[in-house]
């Protein structure tokens, strides 16, 4: 049984939604937490700080792409359409692409409000005249899409690879909610990382600095913070390891002693080595790409790589769908 929300006269500020996922993701074996807990304030700056390491190589090969390709996109998809963008984060990416294509109006999602009202402001002043229209949410749940928009053509940008964080049938639902929300003739400008040698992928996600070690102990820090939990963060170490079979790298925080900690008053234990799985990042071959967005309802017209073919962004449209043979 979870405890009530309101204790001792005083209001719990967690998600309810933090807190189930934290609770469940102890009690289940193999322990899981999603990785969209990882983005309060200090995880979105944490992040933030990841895409300058020299071993992340995604977001500037991604960078790259879009700046090299921005003017053909906005030829393919033509002006006047409404941008919307699912996990913005800071929306470093999205002045190339609103530069472009001469938007109706930008709507960033992103579930970490703090961050996403800053650099919603910050890009409003850079493009003054454009209606900036920012929504806090899960995008895994139903968002409903503010109305100013209603009646534009939509052009959905997902970079970063963000949609190599779901598990593949995860994934396909998300590009079909996407395809139901952005409506008939939308467009989709989608990044995915490619599959290449571990060692590079190994060392992307375990820089030398420690930063991508510190994003994903700051989910314990979270939960300590938000739900009065115990645990003893020096006694945990990250782990991000390659998994081939699977396609993806996992992030993982690992137990280096036996441990007993409390959560909102529940007791855990875990074993030196056990470990709590907190991210997966699954990369996509050329075709893997095109056949996971056309399961999600969306018709690849275009893709592009870097030089060193480490990264693509794919134009994709939702097109009805045809009877096959
Ligand atoms: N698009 C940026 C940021 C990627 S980081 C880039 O390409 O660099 C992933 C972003 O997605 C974060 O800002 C995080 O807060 C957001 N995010 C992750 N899961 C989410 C979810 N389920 N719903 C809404 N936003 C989410
Ligand atoms: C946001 N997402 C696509 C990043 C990734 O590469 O999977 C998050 C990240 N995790 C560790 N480093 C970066």
């Amino acid at each position: 049984m979870l405890k009530p929300e309101i204790e001792d006269g005083q209001a719990s500020l967690a998600d309810p939604a933090f807190r189930a996922d934290v609770l469940r993701g102890f009690e289940i074996r193999p322990r899981a937490i999603p990785a969209r807990w990882f983005y309060d304030r200090r995880g979105s700056e944490l992040f933030e700080a990841i895409t300058d390491l020299p071993e992340y190589y995604p977001t500037r090969a991604e960078t790259a792409i879009l700046r090299r390709i921005a003017p053909e996109v906005a030829k393919l998809a033509g002006p006047g359409r409404a941008v919307v963008e699912f996990g913005s984060g800071s929306s470093m990416k999205t002045p190339l692409v609103l530069a472009a294509v001469a938007p109706a109006a930008y709507v960033p999602i992103d579930i970490s409000g703090d961050f996403l009202r800053e650099s919603s402001a910050a890009l409003a002043s850079a493009f003054p005249g454009l209606a900036v229209l920012p929504v806090e949410g899960d995008f895994m749940k139903p968002i409903a899409l503010p109305n100013e928009i209603a009646d534009a053509p939509k052009l959905g940008f997902f970079p970063g690879s963000t949609i190599g964080n779901m598990v593949p049938h995860s994934s396909v639902d998300l590009l079909r909610a996407m395809k139901a929300s952005l409506g008939e003739g939308a467009m989709l400008l989608i990044g995915m990382d490619r599959i290449k040698d571990a060692s590079i992928l190994t060392a992307a996600y375990d820089d030398a600095a420690g930063v991508t070690a510190a994003f994903n102990l700051n989910l314990l820090e979270r939960i300590n913070r938000e739900l009065g939990g115990t645990i003893p963060l020096d006694r945990f170490r990250h782990v991000a390891r390659w998994n081939d079979d699977r396609a993806r790298i996992e992030m993982h925080l690992e137990a280096q002693s036996d441990v007993d900690f409390t959560i909102e008053g529940h007791a855990f234990s875990m074993a030196t080595g056990d470990t709590v799985h907190t991210e997966n990042s699954h990369k996509y071959g050329l075709r893997d790409a095109r056949i996971l967005l056309r399961s999600g309802g969306w018709t690849p017209i275009a893709d592009w790589t870097d030089e060193d073919e480490q990264f693509a962004v794919i134009l994709a449209e939702a097109q009805p769908s045809r009877l096959a043979p």
